[in-house]
């Protein structure tokens, strides 16, 4: 590779109307430190403003109702206080130079009836339990029982994205993510595993399809197709998601975003925080090639990896999850090709500053 591809991963990159200073992402990352009323802290507003040299953040998942949440203390997008709180975050950031995103998420049965409106049943497609772990009172604990949601209720939950978007808009957000990913609602709705419905959300790849697409297409609505991306997971076992066929799945699912023309996918390469070969069979490159748009692509990305696919791809992006929790000067320790610094697992949900705003910097005296 020459030089100056080997280095275009530090070099500034267009993304709708934003240019990044580089093509490193920082990756959405849930830490559950929210304050009274699920709204940012002054905390959540320094740690994000310590991490402003990624090209862009994207802010954790947050929640774009009461029913959409499935941990303790994640933030919520859905009032007014929230959306104060996140205005802290998104000037820190800006002030630094930084775009900032936010990932709106409604978790569907990855949820605790403690965490759901008068403690009742968390919502699925189908009245299928996850078998998965969701977080409350500072311990894991197994996912409640869910209820399927009637016909008349899924347009009131894309409403609820819709005006999740404008208000991550007005709290200063350059654009939102839609969570498409790692078991949740909308990957949920697409897979045959976890989707049984026989209405027109259900059944066929075409009806599976429904939700995502109604959901990105409300929030473009709201913010206009650059300011709008998508994370996925195609092959991802997380939070207990199956798909009978997952290519022939994900295929449809490109094809319809590339039409609806968000302008990027996210993509969680392999299974969610572990394998990248996962499922070996699955072509994620065949796929990329079905979206025109900006690539960011995720999981368990190294230097050398990102230097060799932005060489490569004028169009992608590398998101670095774990690498940001301990690092939050990552860029430029990739810049110099500095060592890491290991995250501490017991600071990641919940607790205050420290394992969270006190990870060194480079420039710190030693
Ligand atoms: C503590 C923690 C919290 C996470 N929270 C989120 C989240 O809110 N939304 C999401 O899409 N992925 C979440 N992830 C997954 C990461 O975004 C990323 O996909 C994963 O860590 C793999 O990337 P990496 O190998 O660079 O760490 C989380 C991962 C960790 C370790």
């Amino acid at each position: 590779m020459t030089q100056q591809k080997t280095r275009a991963l530090f070099r500034p990159y267009r993304l709708g109307e934003l240019t990044l200073g580089n093509r490193v992402v920082m990756a959405p990352l849930t830490r559950s430190r929210a304050g009274e009323g699920f709204a940012p802290t002054p905390l959540m507003a320094k740690y994000y403003a310590q991490r402003a040299s990624a090209g862009l953040i994207i802010a954790e998942a947050s929640q774009i109702s009461q029913q959409g949440q499935g941990y303790q203390d994640t933030p919520g997008i859905y009032n007014s206080r929230q959306v104060a709180g996140w205005r802290q975050v998104t000037d820190a950031v800006h002030r630094r130079g930084g775009h900032i995103f936010l990932q709106l998420w409604h978790v569907g049965r990855v949820s605790h009836r403690q965490l759901q409106p008068e403690g009742g049943q968390p919502v699925a497609p189908s009245a299928i339990p996850a078998e998965a772990l969701t977080f409350v009172d500072g311990e894991f604990v197994a996912a409640s029982e869910p209820r399927a949601l009637a016909r008349e209720e899924i347009g009131g939950i894309v409403d609820d994205y819709r005006q999740a978007t404008a208000r991550a808009l007005e709290a200063g957000f350059d654009g939102v993510e839609i969570h498409a990913a790692n078991g949740y609602l909308i990957d949920q709705f697409l897979r045959d595993g976890s989707n049984r419905r026989d209405d027109r959300y259900g059944g066929s790849i075409d009806n599976r399809c429904r939700f995502l697409q109604e959901v990105v297409a409300a929030a473009i609505a709201e913010a206009g197709a650059g300011r709008v991306g998508v994370r996925l997971s195609p092959v991802s076992p997380a939070n207990g998601v199956s798909d009978s066929d997952n290519q022939s799945l994900f295929e449809q699912v490109y094809d319809r975003l590339e039409a609806l023309a968000p302008v990027y996918l996210h993509v969680i390469e392999g299974a969610t925080m572990s394998s990248r070969d996962y499922d070996p069979a699955f072509d994620f490159n065949a796929l990329r090639r079905r979206f025109s748009g900006t690539y960011i692509a995720n999981n368990g990305y190294n230097l050398e990896l990102a230097l060799q696919l932005t060489g490569q791809d004028p169009k992608a992006l590398v998101a670095f999850g774990r690498p940001f929790i301990a690092n939050p000067d990552l860029v430029a320790r990739l810049q110099q090709a500095a060592p890491l610094q290991r995250l501490d697992k017991r600071t990641l949900y919940g607790g205050g500053a420290a394992g969270y705003t006190d990870y060194p910097l480079l420039s710190d005296p030693a």
